[in-house]
């Protein structure tokens, strides 16, 4: 596996596989891999003759400044799982191969995923992760590109900039892996003790069970206990709120044909985790 750490040695490489009409598969990430990024990989080694991945962490997309500090390294470890599931190459940035002095902001009007869950609670994150997707799509310009739908929110929002900048790349959106007691996997799941990990996964089990109240009763009374077991465990629940999975409305009532989306966002261990379910 090519490991890289400057664009233009990057694109060098890419450019002799596009000339052999080769299709090009990209996995973006920040590293601190784990079986939930791998499962991307395989995905794209499975669907292209070239699988590119990235591991950078994002300055402009932490709002938390500590949270950016504390984030996870494990570059070695990140090579060799990548280099396992077959990924051809990783280009590994430093900030500046990212961010030159000349790099200019990239506009997308996302409101209505600004104002909702995500974006309210986590101002700049969702333009911080525009403005590097719009970066790394420009260096790879890959034919399918590979997102987890663990980041849901984060899915609409790339989907907004490919209709904007990049109608050429297709989106491939993967379903959440998750560990045996249902906790989604993430990097931040390292910081958590074996304890916090326990009660991590209790997100997962209050998702199931807002979705088994489905149309048995109203759904705010199915958010609302779900919310307080949750309490009751001492989880702190920033939000635990039902979308149109299509519209990505926020809906006070159940949805027909299986469009109900349950998002959470809590803390663990002073942790922001976040999950959702569709059924
Ligand atoms: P990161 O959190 O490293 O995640 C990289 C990709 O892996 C994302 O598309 C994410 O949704 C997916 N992923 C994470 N955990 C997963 C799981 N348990 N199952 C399936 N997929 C999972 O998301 C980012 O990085 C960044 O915002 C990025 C898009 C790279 C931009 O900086």
């Amino acid at each position: 596996m090519h490991v890289f750490k400057q664009h233009t040695a990057l694109t060098e490489w890419l450019n002799s596989s596009k000339a052999k009409d080769q299709t090009i598969g990209f996995v973006p990430t920040m590293g601190a891999l784990h079986e939930g990024h791998m499962a991307l990989v395989k995905q794209a080694v499975q669907q292209n003759s070239v699988v590119v991945a990235s591991v950078f962490i994002n300055p402009k997309q932490f709002n938390n400044i500590s949270d950016y500090e504390k984030y996870p390294v494990t570059e070695q470890a990140d090579i060799t799982m990548l280099e396992k599931a077959g990924c051809h190459a990783v280009y590994i940035p430093a900030v500046e191969d990212i961010y030159p002095e000349t790099a200019v902001h990239i506009p997308l009007s996302i409101p209505h995923l600004e104002n909702i869950l995500e974006g309210p609670n986590r101002p700049g994150h969702f333009d911080g992760v525009v403005q590097v997707v719009h970066r790394l799509f420009s260096i790879v310009n890959p034919d399918r590109a590979y997102f987890g739908l663990k980041d849901f929110q984060q899915c609409k929002v790339i989907q907004a900039l490919c209709k904007e900048y990049f109608r050429n790349i297709h989106l491939e959106f993967c379903p959440t892996l998750r560990e045996e007691s249902g906790l989604a996997k993430s990097s931040r799941n390292m910081r958590l003790t074996d304890k916090g990990k326990f009660k991590a996964a209790l997100l997962y089990k209050a998702l199931k069970m807002v979705a088994a109240d489905c149309y048995r009763i109203p759904l705010q009374e199915a958010l609302k206990e779900a919310g307080q077991y949750l309490a009751e465990q001492g989880i702190i629940v920033e939000y635990l709120s039902c979308a149109n999975s299509e519209t990505f409305e926020l809906t006070e009532d159940w949805q027909t044909n299986n469009r109900n989306i349950v998002l959470i966002a809590a803390y663990v261990e002073h942790i922001r985790l976040i999950d959702n379910l569709q059924f």
